[in-house]
């Protein structure tokens, strides 16, 4: 008998518009994964509350990232697509793994600790927000998730919460493990820094040809070497490295005509996702619907496990 399927889970936060690095670190792994296990993909509109405090905006930014998903070529009928704020049960066991873990063990999370260390005020969201984060991951007992570098604490903080509560009210939740692409752990920006929205150094995933091509002029390069060090990081992960010796040799110290290489691969490579994407943005009921459906099949999981929760801790009488 085949062993049962693993379930994989990851999730986006609906707090703004992807970039390659996003692609790379988190959706790449998924999509060429996705179909041997159960699959899970979460839209974390709560966790995008910690930032966004604009109605409109979130409500535009959660069909945005099914649409992303769709666009990149996930099949909704073989994976369940969700929204987090439907599924009511993730804040209840939050709240109960808030009751678990300690306010030290929380000031260590990046998340946190960056915000603080730049002289920001943290809210008590962003504070908690691991744990919020252990639920979606706990609840469907995944084994799996995908993630880009910078998560991989969040997933460390998921198994200590399942460890915590097991330990606590006996065995319950699943420890999942985190994927993390070789070579993708960390995609730069244009300025070599850790790509990211909040650092203004993104690449579009579905931006047009002009977006993509103006962004990649403005990689920064350092005139010191004969091969522009930030450009190949980026060119790296569409291309091979046999392939690019070649052209990196043939092109030494010309940093256009290279630069010009990577948008036409970027193109190549975005192109048929950006259409597809187009399409799906057509029929915006549809999209909601997939939402709408697969916010009900989580839901039913995720009630099943908190009936066992609620008994284990003692709140049904
Ligand atoms: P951002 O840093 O732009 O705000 P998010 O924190 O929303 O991105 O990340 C969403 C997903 O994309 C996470 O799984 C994260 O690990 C991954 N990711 C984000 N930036 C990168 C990057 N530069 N390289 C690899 N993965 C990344
Ligand atoms: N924290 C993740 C990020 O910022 C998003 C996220 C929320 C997530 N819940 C998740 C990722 C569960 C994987 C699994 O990228």
């Amino acid at each position: 008998m085949a062993a049962a399927k693993k379930r994989l889970l990851t999730g986006l936060q609906s707090s703004g518009t992807l970039h390659i690095g996003n692609y790379f670190g988190a959706l790449k792994p998924f999509l060429d994964t996705y179909q041997q296990y159960h699959s899970m993909l979460m839209v974390a509109d709560y966790h995008s509350l910690t930032t966004v405090k604009d109605a409109a905006l979130l409500r535009t930014n959660i069909v945005n990232v099914v649409l992303d998903y769709l666009g990149i070529g996930i099949n909704p009928e073989e994976v369940i697509i969700f929204q987090q704020s439907r599924v009511p049960q993730h804040t209840e066991l939050a709240w109960i793994f808030e009751c678990l873990v300690s306010v030290p063990f929380l000031m260590q999370a990046h998340a946190y600790k960056d915000k603080v260390a730049k002289g920001l005020e943290a809210n008590a969201g962003l504070f908690n927000y691991p744990m919020l984060m252990a639920t979606d991951i706990l609840l469907y007992d995944t084994d799996i998730v995908p993630v880009g570098k910078d998560q991989q604490q969040h997933i460390e903080y998921a198994r200590e919460a399942a460890v915590k509560f097991n330990n606590a009210f006996g065995p319950t939740f699943k420890e999942p493990k985190e994927l993390i692409l070789k070579g993708a752990g960390t995609v730069p920006g244009i300025d070599g820094e850790k790509m990211s929205k909040s650092y203004g150094n993104t690449i579009p995933l579905f931006g047009t040809k002009d977006e993509i091509a103006k962004t990649v002029m403005s990689i920064v390069t350092d005139s010191s070497g004969e091969r522009p060090a930030n450009v190949y990081a980026i060119h790296k992960l569409f291309k091979a490295d046999a392939e690019l010796e070649t052209l990196y040799s043939a092109n030494k110290g010309n940093y256009k005509a290279l630069k010009e290489a990577l948008i036409e691969e970027i193109e190549a490579f975005v192109a048929p996702m950006r259409e597809r994407r187009e399409n799906y943005a057509k029929d915006l009921d549809s999209v909601k619907k997939v939402l709408e459906e697969g916010s009900e099949k989580a839901r039913e999981m995720a009630e099943k496990k908190m009936t066992a929760v609620r008994e284990k801790v003692g709140v049904t009488i």
